[in-house]
């Protein structure tokens, strides 16, 4: 279990390996170099009685001379260090990010917000102090092992029997908290996501929080989630400070050690003092590499969870789409023996509909009936469905997906906006030409309320729009559809919170320059616009038709009318 752990952050890492192999240089100085001051020292105590003030005070200048060398080795080494730690962990980010986009929309509804925030900008950012220095630790603390027991071994081989035979107790100890370490560092990730999300999400819900005066019951919720994560952190810290303790217990045993049994063999003579002090203060090129083992050790337990955290998302498979086939205009679509499950509930149960060009539809049925889920399929934002769509005849899967999104645009009652300017909004990432904004955003009614707006065009729209109405909103998500000139546009009650004379404004422009248009409204005057009426009931298309004839023919229908004549 434990090697898997160690293997598998070794094998995530090594696509970092070169960069450790360019820190190498700086690093082995800095192990190195250190090792010059105890020899110094040696030979300066063993040599005090015989020396003048002289050569006292020279011995002093040098050692204060290799200390300052030493100081600024370590600096720029564990600057770069660092500068490496950093590079890497942005480049997670962006990787996992990545990643993220490439998956379907299914499997990202699995997670939470809070959830993936807490992967993509914390995880990464604790297994970069893993992965990046890892090989480089290891490397660097092994050869400072090495060269301090070649010395240790050539001053008094039986001292350094007993200072190395206390090595086994390192592993013994790192072994004891194994397990305890990995729990609850399972645990703490698991309550650090479910804290974060809490507060997107109270801080999400504001305005209705206080509206229904329950700032109270909201924040004790934060509350509670703050305290379990204080709680599963604090539990982490107490095992791997314990196992930190009793490392360093160990670690202050040797000192004890090496004076008592040392200091036994400077009185028989076997060694001179300098000896002793010399060995006693190497005693730290001796520990200082087993305490970074095993912190590297305690990094990579705390790690794996982590990494299989990171592990996960990358091995959700990527919403493949291999059609290649540019799509130049839309003439018909068919749906064919449709039917699409979210989970294990079956939403659309064997649907079939024609949609031919130049044509409007509006879909009509009960909240939950399957509308959107169904419209959802024509962009193909979900791709498992069973049976088939095609466009112009042919299957739409083998459409190159982005040519796919330039024909059928889908615009949602409460579409993303951008915390930029109007705009960019409308842009989004495109450029267009003035006369194309200027037909968009009159079309679309944005004329209306634009003079209102400080800045105009420029004005900020705030975090998912906040400076704005929901009708103003509304009117941008269209605009920046419209601006698209796609082949066919969905309206999924894109206009519920205009008023109905602005709504027949914009509907009767945007007819004019979209082709295919399809809506689905609870609004008679808006279902009326077009000449076909397709109703969705269960999952099912129950009757299709013209107003007419559906007021004559389907009972569902004239039922749903009178009452909508009554309000
Ligand atoms: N992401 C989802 N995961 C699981 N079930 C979902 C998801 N989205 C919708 N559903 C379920 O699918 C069913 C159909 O939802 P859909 O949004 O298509 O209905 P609708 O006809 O558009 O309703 P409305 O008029 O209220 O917008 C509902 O029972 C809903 O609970
Ligand atoms: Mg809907």
């Amino acid at each position: 279990m434990k090697n898997k752990s160690f293997a598998n952050i070794f094998k995530y890492s090594k696509k970092y390996i070169k960069i450790q192999f360019f820190l190498l240089i700086p690093t082995v100085i800095a192990v190195l170099f250190p090792l010059i001051r105890p020899i110094v020292i040696k030979q300066f105590i063993d040599n005090i009685l015989n020396k003048d003030i002289k050569i006292i005070l020279s011995y002093v200048f040098l050692l204060l001379g290799i200390v300052v060398v030493e100081r600024l080795i370590n600096f720029f080494s564990n600057n770069l260090l660092y500068k490496t730690i950093n590079n890497i962990s942005s480049k997670e980010k962006v990787s996992l990010f990545k990643k993220i986009f490439k998956l379907s929309l299914k499997d990202l509804k699995k997670y939470t917000s809070g959830d993936i925030l807490s992967r993509v900008l914390q995880d990464t950012d604790e297994l970069s102090q893993t992965i990046s220095i890892v090989y480089l630790v290891i490397f660097a603390n092994i050869l400072q092992l090495i060269s301090a027991a070649f010395l240790l071994f050539s001053f008094s081989y039986k001292l350094a029997i007993i200072a190395y035979s206390t090595l086994p107790l390192f592993y013994i100890t790192s072994k004891l908290f194994d397990k305890k370490i990995k729990n609850s560092s399972i645990n703490e990730r698991k309550t650090n996501s479910v804290l974060i999300e809490s507060f997107r999400e109270k801080l999400s819900g504001f305005k209705t929080i206080i509206g229904f005066s329950k700032k109270d019951h909201f924040l004790n919720q934060f509350e509670d989630d703050s305290i379990k994560d204080k709680n599963a952190k604090n539990k982490l810290i107490f095992y791997t400070r314990a196992q930190d303790e009793f490392i360093s217990f160990i670690y202050n045993l040797i000192p004890i050690l090496i004076l008592g049994i040392g200091g036994l063999l400077v009185q028989r003579k076997e060694i001179s003092l300098g000896t002793l002090i010399a060995f006693y203060s190497y005693i730290g090129w001796l520990n200082h590499p087993i305490q970074m083992l095993s912190n590297i050790v305690i990094s990579v337990k705390k790690s794996k969870e982590t990494l299989k955290r990171i592990e996960e998302i990358y091995n959700l498979p990527e919403d493949e789409h291999n059609g290649n086939d540019l799509l130049e205009s839309i003439k018909n679509i068919e749906l064919k023996n449709i039917s699409f499950s979210y989970e294990d509930k079956e939403i659309i149960k064997n649907i079939n509909l024609n949609i031919v060009s130049n044509n409007k539809y509006s879909i009509v049925g009960e909240s939950g009936s399957g509308k959107s889920t169904l419209l959802n399929l024509l962009p193909l934002f979900y791709k498992d469905f069973s049976g088939n769509i095609f466009i112009n005849n042919k299957n739409i899967k083998e459409y190159d997906i982005n040519s796919l999104h330039k024909k059928i645009l889908y615009v949602s009652q409460n579409e993303f906006i951008l915390n930029d300017t109007l705009k960019e909004n409308i842009f989004f990432g495109d450029t267009f030409s003035e006369k194309d904004i200027k037909k968009a955003i009159e079309y679309s009614c944005i004329n209306d309320f634009l003079p209102e707006l400080e800045d105009g065009m420029k004005t900020v729209l705030g975090e998912n729009g906040s400076n704005l109405s929901d009708g103003q909103k509304q009117r941008i998500t269209i605009a920046r559809a419209i601006i698209r000139k796609p082949d066919l546009l969905i309206l999924d009650e894109s206009t519920n919170a205009i008023d109905s004379k602005t709504e027949e404004k914009i509907f009767d422009s945007i007819s004019k320059i979209i082709p295919t248009i399809i809506i689905i409204s609870h609004r008679l005057s808006t279902i009326k616009k077009a000449e076909n009426i397709i109703i969705i009931n269960d999952g099912k298309v129950l009757s299709k038709g013209s107003h007419k004839d559906l007021l004559e023919n389907c009972k569902e229908y004239s039922r749903n009318i009178e009452s909508q004549l009554l309000h």
